[in-house]
């Protein structure tokens, strides 16, 4: 199989200081085979430089390592960068569903714009590669969701499926994903897309269902379950998810997208279940509270596509979620840090109501 992408190479990663996009950085210098990486992540209150701490303090990685505070919406920021680089792995985003029907422009202006910016400088260099001003032109890979499939009611999603996305989030990673292909048959501008079942591990900023509620869960608070908890998610460990991005950046044929499935799917009250016992609490701290509105009942992808290209999920569920709420519990610095800024008026405004008009719930319902 061809590498795409060799040893020694230069890669941009946008949002690397978030939850997912630390992860292949993480792995990429791990590798030790000369590998460059530059972040560029804006910071937002779900970026965190602790997260990348690991590679700065190894003095090794931390040479072929650089880090940039920006914006993939701003020109400015990103032409310099794409121009130096190999390859982009975009995996920057706002990315709490939740989030995006309080407040969806955010969801816009780096799910669309911010993609557009990074499409104009890699069309940029593509053109600079064709006149001979460097050796070739940067790969992008767009790191995608299996929400841009909508609510799958039977069956499992296919690469060649209609996109029907249904939340502000949703739709701003669908966008991005078309302007993706958009660039890709137009222009030429070489790109994969990877579309990742939901994603759990450490580092994962607390507004998600599993930190939200192991943390809540350790520090003895109420585990807010929407409606009868019987959504359904398709469970993904994020070293797996990192190693798949990997994978298809060196091996995904240009222009194709490709599911990262985790094969685990469970319903939420499930999930809830086996975090209440890893956390040595019960059913009396759920409480059943009004649903996020247009809440998709279930995911699931067929990952037969990416099987056949090499890659397939590794950690299994109930072992990756025992590691993860281990780490949890040894990070009080990082959840504090966490559930600071902004996160006290976020918890008021998404939960205050929520939790008022919840009623206890057990195990059966
Ligand atoms: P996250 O919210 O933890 O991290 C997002 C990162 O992007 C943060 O570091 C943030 O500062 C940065 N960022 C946001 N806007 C930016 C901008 N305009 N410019 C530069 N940086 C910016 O998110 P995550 O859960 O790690 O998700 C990462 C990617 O994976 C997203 O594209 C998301 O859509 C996708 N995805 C997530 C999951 C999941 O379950 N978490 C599953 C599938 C796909
Ligand atoms: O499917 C991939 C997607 O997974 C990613 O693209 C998103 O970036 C990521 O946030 C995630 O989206 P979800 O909406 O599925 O994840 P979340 O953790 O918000 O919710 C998971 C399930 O748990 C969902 O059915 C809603 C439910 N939930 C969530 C929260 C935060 C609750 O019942 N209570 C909660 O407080």
């Amino acid at each position: 199989m061809t590498d795409r992408i060799g040893p020694g190479a230069h890669l941009l990663v946008t949002g690397g200081a978030g939850f997912i996009g630390s992860e292949p950085v993480r792995q990429l210098l791990a590798r030790r085979d000369g590998t460059r990486v530059t972040v560029l992540d804006k910071l937002t209150y779900a970026g965190n430089r602790a997260n990348l701490a690991d590679v700065e303090a190894d003095p090794e990685q931390a040479a072929r390592f650089a880090f940039v505070r920006g914006d993939i919406a701003d020109r400015d920021a990103v032409e310099p960068l794409v121009a130096r680089a190999d390859a982009v792995i975009n995996v920057a985003a706002e990315t709490h569903v939740d989030r995006s029907i309080l407040d969806p422009e955010a969801f816009l202006r780096t799910g669309v714009i911010g993609v557009h910016v990074l499409l104009e400088a890699i069309r940029r260099e593509r053109d600079r590669a064709l006149a001979g001003a460097r050796p070739a032109s940067p790969r992008l890979l767009q790191v995608s969701t299996d929400e841009v499939y909508g609510e799958i009611e039977t069956g499992r999603s296919v690469e060649t499926d209609v996109l029907a996305p249904r939340s502000p989030y949703a739709a701003a990673k669908a966008a991005g994903e078309l302007l993706v292909r958009a660039y890709h048959v137009t222009f030429g501008v070489d790109a994969v897309i990877t579309r990742g079942s939901n994603t759990y591990g450490p580092h994962q900023h607390p507004e998600k269902l599993i930190p939200l509620f192991t943390t809540n869960a350790l520090a003895g608070e109420a585990l807010p379950m929407y409606g009868d908890g019987m959504q359904i998610r398709d469970w993904l460990h994020v070293s797996d998810h990192a190693a798949g991005i990997d994978h298809v950046l060196r091996h995904g044929e240009p222009g194709e997208a490709y599911n990262i499935a985790g094969g685990t799917e469970l319903p939420n009250r499930d999930v809830i279940g086996r975090l209440l016992a890893a956390t040595g609490r019960d059913w009396s701290i759920v409480r059943r509270v009004p649903d996020r509105p247009g809440h998709d009942r279930r995911y699931a992808m067929d990952g037969s596509k990416a099987a056949a290209l090499g890659w397939s999920a590794r950690v299994a569920f109930d072992e990756g979620l025992a590691a993860t709420v281990a780490w949890y519990r040894d990070n009080p610095g990082w959840i504090a840090s966490a559930k600071s800024g902004d996160w006290d008026a976020y918890y008021a405004r998404q939960y205050g109501d929520r939790l008022a008009a919840g009623r206890a719930v057990d195990e059966a319902g």
